[in-house]
């Protein structure tokens, strides 16, 4: 049909970004989660973070998560860090990627990780380095990417200058989050096109939306047609940000993917292994979740007249 890809990569960020967001759960639930998370053909699951477990006490033990889960051949199991601490631990975790974060607006990144954007960059590039000579390969994410709860907008120049700079330090990949879901599909149209100026071009980026204000699935279409292949998702709509007022669940992975399915964008992807893993999910957290497709099921699924 019009200018959609053939496949789109979906990351799951649920057991990360989902559950720092939750009351902690056990590390034996959170690896029975990633684990059948795993068995659905999806090829990467952000995993953990090792961050201080004071800023994010649900993080905890991820460590110990990572060496419980099975591993899958082919499924990449990502962990953020903040620093080069976090970049140490999972290095000794075995982590098959990690995730470097640095926020856009200078606040956030204060609130976030207690320093400023020339010292995250900084990290960035030294961890980088570290995380190579354990042939390692290394996402940085620039946060709040489409705007800053505390800052309002932020300039596409500024979030594509930061960019570039994680790229010179050596980042095998970049992602764009929008961490409170103030993302539109104009705003898409015009990030992309500042990151387009400073060489990086829609195929090479991956987007992380969150659906706050509804406009998640909308902003995946247009970055498809843009060329942008890689999108995060978190199961059943697990997920927000502890340190962004308002926020709510990353766009849900069992959404989206029912969406690409009937548009002919491959995932390679099970869904009904996916909607099992959500109520999985909604179980394990104890809390209703806002996935849709897992309370009304496929639209392929008729009921008996
Ligand atoms: N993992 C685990 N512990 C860490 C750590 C890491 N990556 N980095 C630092 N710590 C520990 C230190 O060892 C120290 O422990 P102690 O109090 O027992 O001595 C403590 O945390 C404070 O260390 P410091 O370097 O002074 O950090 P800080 O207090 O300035 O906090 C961060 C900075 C980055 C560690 C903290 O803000 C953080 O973890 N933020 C992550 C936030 C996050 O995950 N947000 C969601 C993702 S967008
Ligand atoms: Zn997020």
């Amino acid at each position: 049909m019009s200018g959609w890809p053939n496949a789109v990569v979906v990351g799951e960020v649920g057991p990360r970004d989902g559950l720092q967001n939750e009351a902690p759960i056990p590390v034996a639930d959170r690896i029975r989660l990633i684990d059948a998370l795993s068995a659905t053909g999806l090829s990467r699951i952000e995993a953990v973070s090792f961050v201080s477990p004071k800023a994010i006490p649900s993080m905890a033990g991820a460590a110990e998560v990572m060496a419980g889960i099975t591993r899958v051949p082919g499924v990449s199991y990502r962990a953020l860090v903040p620093n080069v601490k976090g970049a140490e631990l999972a290095l000794a975790a075995a982590v098959d990627e990690i995730e470097v974060v640095v926020s856009a607006s200078e606040t956030h990144n204060r609130k976030n990780v207690n320093r400023s954007v020339d010292a995250s960059v900084a990290a960035a590039g030294e961890l980088t380095a570290l995380a190579h000579d354990a042939t390692t390969p290394v996402e940085a994410i620039v946060s709040t990417a489409f705007g800053c709860p505390y800052e309002g907008d932020v300039a596409e120049g500024r979030v594509a200058g930061i960019a570039a700079r994680l790229r010179d330090c050596g980042a095998d990949q970049l992602s764009f989050g929008d961490t409170t879901g103030m993302a539109t599909p104009r705003r898409v149209h015009s990030l992309l096109d500042a990151l387009d100026e400073v060489g990086l071009a829609a195929p090479e980026v991956a987007l992380h939306f969150h659906n706050t204000r509804g406009t998640g699935l909308a902003n995946v279409i247009v970055a498809m047609e843009r060329g942008v292949t890689r999108f995060d998702a978190s199961i059943g709509g697990l997920g927000g940000c502890p340190y962004a007022p308002g926020a709510t669940g990353n766009i849900v992975t069992e959404d989206l993917v029912h969406m690409l399915d009937d548009m002919g964008v491959d995932t390679g992807i099970d869904l009904d292994a996916l909607i099992d893993c959500a109520h999985l999910a909604q179980d394990l957290v104890g809390r209703e979740l806002p996935g849709q497709v897992m309370r009304a099921g496929p639209r392929t699924r008729t009921v008996a007249s």
